[in-house]
């Protein structure tokens, strides 16, 4: 086997989704608050638009990089809603955000290189880094229950080995949103340490308080070093279209068409012609899913305020609340004993069927995330089941 592989850590996200098809398979009813996918089926003027896809034939290769339509509507997109200037060229169409991200790592690193990764993080990136044989370097942003990511933190991890830094905002999950100052100040240390910004802005129009702000979008130095990831799997409910693409300097996004010919080509034709008709059309269907989102999120954040020994990080965006467990360490029921937040998990999934992620995904040992992407009604269950199951420990 590739040695590479065995610093990769087993993937214990996806571990619980096959466990998850699992338990559907036979019946068992469960509410998956693990998953970071929308509850909410993808819009219709885009399901029409892969449909006429179909219909008109549009099922083979198309150019690696994406067709010509749809990086202009990413460039028009790009202008008009974070006021960032590239051209078609400048564009890559991929195979969902993920794929971005890793053919930008793997065009920007070089084996022994570092990149930064603002812990907790979301569980791909530190292996990601290390696939590309660069060593991924935690910067930790939790204080006092709190996650908070400064400079001086930062700072602190930089070496003459840094390559990049891994952004993610708003945060997966944490549920931050960076400030302006804040990203300002970053891109300041970046250009002065000559290294890469890997941004990544998925979960962009899943921003409830603070303003949304590009990085790339602060001044042509620190765009001229960013490569900015986004895609449609969150905002417009499209994950299994896997449909994401980056924007950078040219011959970063030139290495990555490079890397993409010779993998995996280009991205799904059909579901192509499905994003432009999502980036030139209506956002309506967006801002009444973001509305919803918001609501669960405040739901969520006060039936924990009332729940003994759990805080929570205060999220403001993406559709994530980080929960802090260890006040329950050392707890019993039964047969189950909580010694990690990956015990915890297992008890709620036993004890209530509500599946959690444990924090040791995220670097967050002492925490479980929950995923608000699910209904009212089973957030309302679920929180229920929890708060009943966490009197039970004793
Ligand atoms: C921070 C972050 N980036 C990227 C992705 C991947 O998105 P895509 O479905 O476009 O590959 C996810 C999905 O969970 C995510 O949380």
């Amino acid at each position: 086997m590739n040695k590479r592989l065995s610093r990769m850590d087993s993937n214990i996200g996806a571990e619980f989704r096959s466990q998850l098809e699992y338990y559907k398979r036979t019946g068992k009813q469960i509410i998956a608050l693990n998953l970071g996918e929308p509850d909410f089926q993808t819009p219709e003027h885009i399901c029409q638009a892969a449909i006429g896809a179909i219909e008109n034939g549009f099922t083979k290769y198309t150019p690696i990089e994406g067709i010509y339509e749809l990086r202009e509507a990413i460039c028009t997109k790009l202008r008009e809603e974070n006021h960032m200037e590239y051209t078609p060229d400048d564009i890559i169409v991929c195979t969902g955000a993920k794929q971005a991200l890793a053919n930008a790592l793997c065009a920007i690193c070089n084996e022994a290189d570092e990149v930064l990764i603002p812990t907790p993080c979301w569980g791909s990136y530190p292996e990601m880094v290390k696939l590309v044989q660069a060593t991924p370097v935690f910067v930790d942003t939790l204080e006092n229950g709190s996650s908070v990511l400064t400079l001086d933190k930062i700072e602190r991890r930089i070496t003459p080995k840094t390559k990049a830094i891994l952004l993610t905002n708003p945060h997966n999950p944490t549920g931050t949103v960076y400030s302006k100052e804040l990203l300002q100040a970053i891109g300041n240390l970046a250009n002065e340490g000559d290294f890469y910004i890997v941004a990544d802005e998925i979960y962009e129009y899943l921003t409830y308080e603070g303003d949304f702000v590009s990085v790339a979008a602060l001044g042509n130095a620190v765009k001229a070093r960013t490569v900015t990831v986004n895609g449609l799997s969150k905002s417009f409910a499209m994950t299994g279209w896997r449909v994401g693409y980056a924007a950078g300097p040219k011959p970063v996004i030139d290495i990555m068409r490079l890397i993409q010919s010779y993998t995996t080509s280009n991205a799904n034709s059909i579901s192509q012609k499905a994003a432009v008709a999502a980036l030139s059309g209506p956002r309506e269907p967006i801002q009444t899913m973001v509305e919803e989102f918001d609501r669960r999120r405040r739901f969520i954040v006060e039936r924990l305020k009332g729940i003994k020994g759990l805080s929570y990080i205060s999220p403001q965006g993406a559709f994530y609340i980080m929960v802090n467990v260890a006040g329950y360490f050392g707890k019993s029921y039964k047969d189950y004993f909580i010694g990690d937040s990956t015990d915890f998990v297992m008890y709620i999934l036993h004890e209530t069927s509500v599946l959690l992620t444990p924090g040791v995904v995220f670097q967050a040992p002492a925490y479980v995330r929950i995923a608000y992407a699910n209904s009212m009604t089973n957030l309302e269950t679920a929180m229920d089941r929890l708060e009943t199951a966490l009197y039970l420990l004793k």
